[in-house]
Parts: C-alpha cells; sequence; structure tokens
C-alpha cells in the first residue's frame, strides 16, 4: 500500500502534449478511477506513474519519494493491461505463482496465497489448467490475479475488464471490489465505461484533452459536474442540453416558460447572463399525470418521438413541442404512450444546471 502523487505532470509527443499539468494525490488504500474519451490521455497518465513512459515536466511520488527517475521495475507498482499475456506453457496455478517464485516467497505462503486469490476471482476450478483452455473472461481475471497477487504498493489497471461480455465484466468489476476491499491495495483504474467508474470509485477524475476536467466522489461528478463536458460524459442517457434564455423571473426554452422561484433563480446564478444552456438529467422530468401536476406553472409540452421500455421503466425520447430539440426523460413502466403524442412533463427546477451557451 502506498500514497501517489502527481504534480504538473506533463508528457508531450513531438511537441504536442498528450496530458498536460496533471496533479492529484490518491491517499493510502484508495480507489481511484480515470475516465475520459478516447485519445485523453489516460493511458498516458498510467504508464508514467508505472515508469514505462518518461514525462516531460512534472513530479511523480510514491510514498513522498521521487520516482521520476526510478526505473519501472524498482517502483513497486503492477499494471493489468488491456492487453495481457500469460505464460502459455504455465499452468493457471503456476501463472499466479511466478512472481512470488522469483522472488523466492517460501512455497507454503505462495500455495497459501495462490489458493486466496484465486478464491476472490472465482478461478479455483481452473488452477490446473493452462492459458488457452480458458475463455476470454478466465484468462482476464488471471492476469488481474497475476498480478495483485504480489500485492504491490500501488495496482495499476487499464481497461481491463474491456475484453468481457456484458454479464462477465460486471461480475469481475463486483469480484474487483470485493478484493480491494479486502487487501486494500492502492488502485488507479481506467476505463472509458461510466458504470464502471460510479460503482468502483472512490474518487473519479474526469479528463479531456489531456486535461483534467474534474475530480469529485461519484456522487459529485455525477451531481455537481464543473462543466458541460463532465455533464454529457458521465450519465447514460446523457444531460439534456437546452439552450435557454431568462427574462422576468421565466426560463424561457424555445418558446415554452418555466417560472423559477427565488431560491431556484439565485441558486441557478445566472449572473446576468442571458443566454445559456440548461443541463437536465433525464430523471429530472416527469410526466404530468395529476391534477396538481398541472396546476402547476413548472411544466413543457413535448412530443413523443421514441418510446423504449426498460422493464423496470420506459425511457422516452421526445422533443419539446414546436421545436427540433430532442429531451430525454423516464416514464414508470405503466406509462401508455407512443410516438406523435402531445405530454406534459414537469421539471425538477432545484436540479437544474446551468452552462455557458456553446458558441
Ligand atoms: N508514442 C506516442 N507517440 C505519439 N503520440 C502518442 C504516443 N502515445 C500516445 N500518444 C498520443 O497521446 C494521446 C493520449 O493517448 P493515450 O493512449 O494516453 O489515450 P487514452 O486516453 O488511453 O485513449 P484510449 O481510451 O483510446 O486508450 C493521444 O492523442 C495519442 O495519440
Ligand atoms: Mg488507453
Amino acid at each position: 500500500m502506498a500514497k501517489l502523487a502527481l504534480e504538473q505532470v506533463t508528457r508531450e509527443f513531438d511537441q504536442v502534449k498528450a496530458i498536460s499539468d496533471i496533479s492529484f494525490k490518491v491517499p493510502n488504500g484508495e480507489f481511484w478511477v480515470l475516465v475520459g474519451p478516447s485519445g485523453c490521455g489516460k493511458s498516458t497518465i498510467l504508464r508514467a506513474i508505472a515508469g514505462l513512459e518518461k514525462i516531460t515536466a512534472g513530479s511523480i511520488y510514491i510514498d513522498d519519494l521521487l520516482v521520476n527517475d526510478i526505473p519501472a521495475r524498482q517502483r513497486d507498482v503492477a499494471m493489468v493491461f488491456q492487453n495481457y499475456a500469460l505464460y502459455p506453457h504455465l499452468t493457471v496455478g503456476e501463472n499466479l505463482a511466478f512472481g512470488l517464485k522469483m522472488r523466492q516467497v517460501p512455497s507454503n505462503v505462495i500455495r497459501e496465497k495462490v489458493e486466496t486469490i484465486a478464491r476472490s476471482l472465482s478461478i479455483s476450478h481452473l488452477l490446473k489448467r493452462k492459458p488457452k483452455q480458458l475463455s476470454g473472461g478466465q484468462q482476464q481475471r488471471v492476469a488481474l490475479g497475476r498480478a495483485i497477487i504480489r500485492e504491490p504498493k500501488l495496482f495499476l489497471l487499464d481497461e481491463p475488464l474491456s475484453n468481457l461480455d456484458a454479464q462477465l465484466r460486471e461480475q469481475t468489476r463486483t469480484e474487483l471490489k470485493q478484493l480491494h476491499q479486502q487487501l486494500g491495495i492502492t488502485t488507479i483504474y481506467v476505463t472509458h465505461d461510466q458504470v464502471e467508474a460510479m460503482t468502483l470509485a472512490d474518487q473519479i477524475i474526469v479528463l479531456d484533452r489531456g486535461q483534467i476536467q474534474q475530480i469529485g466522489t461519484p456522487q459529485e461528478i455525477y451531481n455537481q459536474p464543473v462543466n458541460r463536458m463532465v455533464a454529457t460524459f458521465i450519465g447514460s442517457p446523457p444531460m439534456n442540453i437546452i439552450p435557454a434564455t431568462y427574462q422576468d423571473d421565466y426560463l424561457v426554452l424555445h418558446n415554452q416558460r418555466l417560472l423559477l422561484t427565488p431560491q431556484v433563480l439565485k441558486s441557478l446564478q445566472l449572473q446576468g447572463r442571458e443566454f445559456f444552456d440548461l443541463g437536465i438529467r433525464p430523471e429530472h422530468i416527469h410526466i404530468c399525470n395529476s391534477s396538481e401536476d398541472l396546476a402547476t406553472t413548472n411544466q413543457l409540452e413535448v412530443i413523443i418521438q421514441l418510446v423504449e421500455p426498460l422493464g423496470h421503466q420506459t425511457l422516452i425520447q421526445a422533443t419539446l413541442a414546436e421545436s427540433q430539440q430532442i429531451v430525454n426523460f423516464y416514464a414508470n413502466s405503466d406509462w401508455r404512450g407512443s410516438r406523435g403524442d402531445r405530454q406534459k412533463v414537469t421539471v425538477d427546477l432545484e436540479r437544474l444546471l446551468i452552462f455557458p451557451a456553446a458558441d
């Protein structure tokens, strides 16, 4: 276990900054997740921490020790890549034991550790098999086990579940979380799967184009995104972004109006802005169905475009009436409506977010 700190780390390739001015501090034993779109610099950060990538500027500390010039193998860091490689001629058990054997750990200790890790990852029954006799998912779990078994100071995982099918992905995600709770190894996990980020992380770092956009707990990132990139990257379907203006206590969205209470107006912090974009999560828009709802001044009219039953609820894509503006929201699974219907909806005004208008 160790703590980790990056200070203003930059990596340039041919004068192009792959990552720029990256700073964060991970306390001992925490599980942090790096998310962002393809090419935003996630792997570059992991490789820099592991010592596989020289950095152009900045400092990396593992347990307060500056490691910039310490070679990878002396950093006591284990990394699992998306394209892991097992030793094909060794059994699963031997693959797991390999690193410990190299370190001359006594064989009874090795046996015990192999059994424990294998149990945690549900691969106990595979210990005598060779890698080619395993499914992709089983191989991936062996690779995770092999990296974690020597209990490194830092555990770095670069999209380790991306080769798995959806069900196995979910199962392995849960196992990883349990494993982390048992072992408490400081972990940095890279993914572009936001569900993985939300479910696994103590803290999430959202990256875009080589720069940190926001660091926060999953709840902070989801509920208080600092900008439009974070707001629309996390959440599926993404947050609705709707151009709006403010006039005489009303928000005006494509000729429809929402009356703002003084409290909501204050919390929105419009700061004299006339044009801006409203952010509304799909779950904060609701079908009006009671007379109470219908009496409020807080409603919009939409035209249903697409109805997607999800089982426990129904996802609806609609357009704001008399506009092309698409909005996504949910209805209860017993809601009946179809394409072309006009529908009144209400909005949780206190959950609205404001972003500067797009260029
Ligand atoms: N060896 C290299 N030479 C030149 N450019 C590179 C090199 N390695 C990475 N880059 C560039 O640095 C940027 C960040 O790459 P990186 O691999 O860190 O992205 P990523 O976030 O891991 O993406 P992905 O989700 O696709 O794996 C990209 O624009 C990439 O093209
Ligand atoms: Mg990558």
